[in-house]
């Protein structure tokens, strides 16, 4: 008879989390995590494990039969080796698990230790993860807040662990360089603010205007979107380290509204002096305006746009309203 696949794939992050306490050359994890700031508690309570560098420390321990060793290979945590037995995909890492937001593991992350590439692997997709759907951290952000009120999304595991062990601990990771329309949608489930926070680097900064183009058909009175633009070289987890809770949170506390981002992106890819150019400009912010369902936040967006660029005469405002109400 068949293991439920969630019950084995708990079985499993807690065997890694038991890999951290009792295998061999455990001292070079448990190193690793001291070396990254973090408590044997914030771990734990993370479920962040270890598994050796074997070709089969997983596969010894749960591959009994053949439909455990198939079910294993079915959930992404073995590779059908071409003429031998099918072996451990995750190897010598750091075993971040991945829950579902009730709190079922449902794919892993893991991190090599100190250098060394891919830096992360991650589960593929399987019948129980589906990647641009779930955010990492989620299930425990919810158990550590019981009245959550706002979720910071961050790039990666480290990040969301690091700002935890910081206390703060609402930080969501996307998973991927960008955040899907189905996690804005779990997020806004969840709560009415949201704030992005991905890396100071041109893919972070990119990453944040795909989140706010995938955003905009969600956004309505009563939530709102933000954004955290790091220095360069920083992300969430450095940053926190260096310069501890307070700070960061008031860095929160300073993040960029919507509609300011859009102008100031605009802005900054093309300076508008010309009447002409402003009118260009204009047309350009139309497609991002059709997206958005009607709302005191966009028709306030409208109006801030008449005013920057100087649209002067009512007549264009109201064909401007007019033509963002209609249907895409
Ligand atoms: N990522 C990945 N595969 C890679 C690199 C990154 O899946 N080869 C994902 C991971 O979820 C990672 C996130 O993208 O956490 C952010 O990547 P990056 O900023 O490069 O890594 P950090 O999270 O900053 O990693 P660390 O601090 O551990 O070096
Ligand atoms: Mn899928
Ligand atoms: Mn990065
Ligand atoms: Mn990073
Ligand atoms: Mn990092």
């Amino acid at each position: 008879q068949k293991q439920d696949d969630y019950q084995l794939m708990e079985n499993i992050s807690r065997f890694y989390q038991q890999q951290l306490k009792v295998a061999q050359d455990k001292n070079i994890a448990v190193d690793y995590l001291k070396s990254r700031g973090l408590s044997g508690q914030i771990a734990k309570s993370f479920g962040i494990g270890f598994i050796s560098d074997q070709w089969d420390g997983m596969m010894k321990a749960f591959a009994n039969n053949r439909n455990v060793t198939q079910q294993l290979v079915d959930l992404g945590m073995a590779i059908p080796g071409e003429r031998k037995q099918p072996y451990d995909r995750f190897r010598g890492r750091i075993m971040f698990p991945i829950r579902d937001k009730r709190g079922r593991v449902i794919g892993f992350g893991g991190r090599v230790i100190g250098d060394g590439t891919p830096k992360y692997l991650n589960s593929p997709e399987t019948r129980i993860y589906h990647k641009g759907q779930e955010l990492y951290g989620l299930y425990e952000a919810k158990l550590a807040n019981k009245q959550l009120q706002r979720l910071v999304v961050v790039e990666g595991y480290m990040d969301v662990v690091a700002l935890a062990q910081h206390g703060i601990n609402y930080a969501v990771a996307s998973l991927g360089t960008s955040t899907t329309p189905e996690q804005l949608q779990t997020l806004y489930r969840t709560v009415k603010e949201v704030i992005c926070c991905y890396d100071g680097d041109r893919a972070g900064r990119d990453a944040a205007w795909r989140a706010m183009e995938n955003a905009l058909p969600l956004v309505q009175d009563g939530i709102s979107l933000k954004f955290v633009f790091l220095p360069d070289g920083e992300d969430p987890d450095s940053l926190v380290r260096q310069q501890g809770q307070q700070a960061f949170e008031q860095i929160l506390q300073q993040a960029t509204p919507l509609s300011q981002f859009i102008f100031d992106k605009f802005l900054e890819d093309n300076p508008a002096n010309s009447h002409e150019e402003k009118a260009a400009l204009v047309d350009q912010l139309q497609p991002l305006l059709n997206k958005m369902p009607d709302s005191i936040i966009k028709n306030s967006l409208i109006e801030e746009m008449a005013s920057r660029f100087s649209i002067t005469s009512e007549k264009r405002l109201i064909e401007l309203q007019k033509r963002s109400q209609q249907p895409t």
